[in-house]
């Protein structure tokens, strides 16, 4: 396929570039120079300090322009960047090629330097090329100002991972999983691998099966996460576990969700709930550094109480203000009807009075729409004598004293627009907090990066339909001990010892101090309405650990995907992970999921019953 051979016996072993992270981390690692091979630089670390040297470069045709009769110029790509080359017109040499030129680096002659590439300065010329393998046209261009479908992307993500984007994001991963890494071995913590291969845990999501070959009619189910089996290694004396772990869920897609994800989990024990999360801090704290080269300030810390006060969600962005403010005792007396309710609360959006009648509707809509009975919005305006008077439909219901009230419990300025939520305590606080978010938030990738401990989550969220409590987080949480005694009496009052680690608004991770004692899992057991006998038959292998020595323990577990997403500047995960599946749970690459033969379905014991399969209703769809 060689159109022109050159001397490769010639080329000096090539280092990796000492810019790359990955080459930074090979470098400090001692790796061993590779012996003679095809290139001896990488396209983009050439610089006017190598003008005059004899270099082969090995990449893609990103570019090639005709340059009078009988010359071209070649846009070369690898993964650090793009290099110049001057080459024979004659070659045939279209889009995405493989090819390895040699040639002689020389300055780019007076005004035609490119700035706005970091090898602008030079190019190769004198160049003999070798193409290593033909390409067909890629099938969307790669050019970074080009949008192209995801669809499109994912189906040929193998030509898509050569985009400088993706190149970025898979880097900027392994930065994050090898920092990530440092920081638990800096901290004594233990490699330690578990099953894929497991069996249902009550962590609260819909699982995947794998049918059994051996035993017909039973089935493995695929881990939602480590977390029973790293409790289990605690009772087995390894003392500090981490892995970076596949966990798999199926649930619905989002942004921030995929079946396939990546968490770093861990579990300690014999530890407090103060030294996991510093363990957790540090380690995330770390990897934000790596990536950025800036520590990010020490986590607030907020009690899942306050959060929901102050903002309205268990995920506080603290990026930005537009608190919600208790406005009960202003409107104690309250003639406004609407206002006459168990809780008012209020934030105020700096110059939002500039919103235009649609809006305000449109906010009154969301907020409707997310179960209000209604929102008051007031504008904050010029009033009489050189003070702030209230512009609203409702403003005539309102006292004198109400609205001045009101703007001083706000501490509202002029151009302000101040939204007000009447109802039962909870709903306002979260309809207002929503609101606060779709007004006030940025990207999620924008910095400064603040880090938002939420601690003392109930252990109970809620009752199902038959008024039986709901795990807030998993079954697992221990209750904070004096509050042990309500367990029967009063779950719903019960505080559980455990946290979330938010970061910009996204929830990054969660963990707990777990129960490590018989009889209070199964206390909590039968709080969640678990039998006996089921507790017996689906977490009996627990249950038994527990009688050998269980020691106190806890742990954690952070979202890689969501951290390296926030991290490279991405809005969604499939951005930062290699060959995601599509928001219905495609691969438009494999075709996955697909039917299996008949004879793999017969050897599984498997028959597909007739409502299942791609086209029936709930049945998998493509892309
Ligand atoms: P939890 O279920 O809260 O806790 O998960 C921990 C973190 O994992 C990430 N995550 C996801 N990321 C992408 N796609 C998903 N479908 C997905 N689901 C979860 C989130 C989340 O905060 N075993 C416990 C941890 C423990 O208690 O130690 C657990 O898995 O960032
Ligand atoms: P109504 O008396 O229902 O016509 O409502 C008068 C105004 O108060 C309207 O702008 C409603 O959107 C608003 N409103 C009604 N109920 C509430 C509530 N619970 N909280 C906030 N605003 C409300």
């Amino acid at each position: 396929m060689s159109e022109q051979t050159t001397a490769a016996g010639s080329a000096a072993a090539v280092a990796p570039p000492p810019g790359g992270m990955a080459g930074a981390a090979a470098l400090a690692a001692g790796m061993a120079p590779a012996a003679a091979g095809l290139r001896t630089d990488f396209c983009g670390r050439l610089r006017i300090a190598d003008v005059g040297r004899v270099v082969s470069v090995c990449g893609w045709v990103a570019r090639r322009r005709e340059h009078g009769e009988h010359l071209a110029f070649l846009d070369l790509r690898d993964y650090t960047g793009i290099l110049q080359c001057v080459v024979d017109g004659a070659h045939d040499l279209r889009a995405e090629y493989v090819v390895r030129v040699t040639g002689t680096l020389r300055r780019r002659p007076e005004g035609t330097t490119n700035p706005s590439l970091e090898t602008g300065e030079v190019e190769l010329h004198e160049c003999t090329v070798e193409v290593l393998n033909a390409a067909d046209p890629p099938p969307f261009s790669l050019d970074s100002r080009v949008e192209t479908d995801e669809i499109v992307r994912l189906r040929y993500r193998y030509v898509d991972l050569r985009s400088e984007r993706m190149q970025k994001n898979l880097r900027t991963r392994a930065t994050v999983t090898s920092a990530l890494r440092q920081a638990m071995e800096g901290n004594g913590f233990l490699e330690v691998e578990t099953p894929l291969l497991w069996t249902p845990t009550p962590e609260g999501s819909r699982e995947f099966a794998i049918p059994s070959r051996l035993q017909h009619g039973s089935f493995y189910v695929l881990p939602q996460s480590p977390q029973i089996a790293k409790q289990l290694s605690m009772v087995g004396g390894i003392d500090r576990y981490y892995q970076i772990a596949r966990c798999l869920r199926d649930e619905d897609l989002r942004a921030d969700r995929q079946f396939e994800f990546t968490q770093l989990d861990l579990e300690a024990s014999f530890v407090t709930e103060h030294e996991v999360q510093a363990f957790v801090e540090d380690a995330v704290a770390r990897a934000i550094a790596a990536v950025t080269g800036e520590r990010p300030a020490p986590a607030l810390r907020l009690s899942w109480a306050e959060a929901l006060e102050r903002y309205g969600v268990d995920k506080p962005d603290v990026r930005f203000g537009m608190e919600l403010v208790d406005l009960k005792s202003v409107f104690a007396e309250t003639a406004f009807n609407a206002f006459r309710s168990d809780a008012v609360r209020a934030l105020c959006f700096p110059g939002g009075a500039a919103l235009g009648r649609a809006r305000l509707d449109a906010l009154v809509e969301r907020a409707k729409g997310l179960g209000a009975k209604g929102l008051v919005w007031m504008r904050v305006v010029p009033g009489d004598g050189g003070g702030l008077a209230l512009d609203s439909p409702v403003v005539k219901f309102l006292s004198d004293v109400e609205q001045t009230g009101l703007l001083t419990a706000l501490d509202a300025s002029l151009g302000d627009l101040i939204l007000a939520v009447a109802d039962e305590r909870r709903r306002a606080c979260e309809v207002l907090g929503q609101l606060r978010i779709d007004l006030g938030r940025p990207p999620v990738y924008e910095g400064p990066w603040r880090l938002c401990w939420v601690v003392d989550f109930p252990l109970f969220d809620g009752v199902d339909d038959e008024g039986r409590p709901q795990a807030a987080h998993h079954p697992f949480t221990m209750p904070r001990p004096e509050d042990l005694d309500r367990l029967v009496s009063d779950p719903l009052s019960v505080r559980a010892q455990s946290y979330d680690l938010v970061l910009n608004g996204w929830e990054l991770g969660s963990g707990s101090i777990r129960i490590h004692r018989r009889e209070i899992q199964e206390q909590v057991f039968a709080g969640l309405g678990i039998t006996r006998e089921e507790a017996e038959s689906r977490f009996g292998f627990l249950l038994g650990a527990f009688r050998y020595g269980a020691p106190p323990h806890g742990g954690f577990a952070v979202g890689i995907d969501r951290l390296v997403a926030i991290l490279a500047g991405e809005e969604n995960i499939r951005e930062v992970i290699a060959f995601p599946k599509t928001q219905s749970g495609a691969d438009p690459m494999t075709g996955a999921p697909k039917p299996l033969t008949p004879a793999h379905l017969a050897e599984l014991g498997l028959r597909v019953a007739p409502t299942a399969g791609p086209n029936a209703p709930g049945g998998a769809r493509r892309g």
